[in-house]
């Protein structure tokens, strides 16, 4: 199957310069190179911008609805969403590389229309379960999975499609271990599947890959992975906006893509929160792109 890569170069879900050019920092730390080494056809199809200009206003602006950068979110959403949706239209893998987490609110709404039933891994320290109300920061990188759920202001719940992307029981959280008040509620009230840092201490980073997938291929017919890179300890991953502590590891994380991988199950991928502004020399990039090799099949000695 080909890989379509589609560079989601947006910042405005967060107030942090730089993360727009986490695209770049992925390509330049041979991103598409890799790829194709699993002998997979890679098309590079460039990166989408806003059209709204990127500055020191727009980047500590709060509209009053609680939701900053509001109006370029919604259009850098609509955007994405046609891009990725084309992708799935012409049978390709869309790998969407960001870019700040809000990226996800674009592709799940291009993507999910393909499926009845689109089960979602959410790999990351936060759950980005937030609505306007409850966010504590009005940065909409910490709410697209509730966007995607149907939760949160309408016009970002209604992009591309009228209505929810996906279904609250078809969402596995891995690596929690920052959640805000709203979202442990929202998690206990429908019941999500969550693996916290400490349930992955306990059980193996493998017992819990394999347990999650048991759990969404019962009942799904494709699977989209959103991987953060905020997931991993921010030893491995300083480059990254909203880093915390006592997160996975690089050998952990490349073992759950190798799981992800031969089970044959994931559909497509978002590779997001790479800020090369924050970043040690690229490293980030470069364990993203050992990440993402991994999930196409780069075995781990
Ligand atoms: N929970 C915090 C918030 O809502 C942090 C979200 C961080 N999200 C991310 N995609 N890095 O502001
Ligand atoms: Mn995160
Ligand atoms: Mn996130
Ligand atoms: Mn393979």
């Amino acid at each position: 199957k080909r890989v379509d890569i589609i560079g989601a170069a947006t910042a405005f879900g967060q107030p942090k310069l730089g993360v727009d050019l986490g695209p770049d920092a992925l390509r330049y730390a041979n991103l598409i190179e890799e790829i194709e080494k699993m002998n997979i056809e890679v098309n590079d199809k460039g990166n989408i911008y806003s059209d709204f200009k990127v500055d020191a206003s727009t980047h500590s602006r709060r509209s009053e609805n609680n939701l900053k950068n509001y109006e370029q979110v919604v259009d850098f959403s609509e955007k994405l969403a046609a891009a990725a949706d084309e992708s799935v239209r012409a049978g390709a893998f869309p790998l969407v590389i960001g870019g700040d987490h809000s990226l996800s609110i674009g592709s799940l709404a291009g993507i999910s229309p393909h499926y009845d039933n689109l089960g979602v891994i959410w790999y990351d320290a936060h759950g980005d379960l937030n609505d306007s109300a409850s966010s504590p920061s009005g940065n909409i990188h910490g709410m697209p999975l509730a966007i995607a759920c149907g939760v949160g202001d309408e016009k970002l719940v209604n992009i591309h499609k009228t209505g929810a992307k996906i279904k609250p029981e078809n969402v596995v959280l891995i690596g929690m271990r920052d959640l805000d008040e709203g979202e442990t509620r929202y998690i206990k009230d429908r019941n999500i599947l969550t693996y916290t840092m400490r349930d992955i201490r306990e059980k193996g980073i493998s017992a819990v890959m394999s347990d999650a997938l048991e759990y969404l291929e019962a009942k799904t017919d494709g699977i989209h992975l959103s991987l953060d890179v905020d997931a991993l300890d921010p030893e491995e991953t300083p480059g990254t906006g909203t880093p915390v502590g006592e997160g996975l590891s690089l050998w952990e994380t490349l073992l759950a893509m190798n799981i992800l991988h031969d089970s044959g199950s994931i559909t497509s991928m978002d590779l997001v929160e790479v800020n090369p502004l924050l970043d040690e020399g690229n490293m980030t990039a470069e364990k993203a792109v050992a990440m993402a090799s991994a999930l196409f099949g780069r075995k781990q000695k």
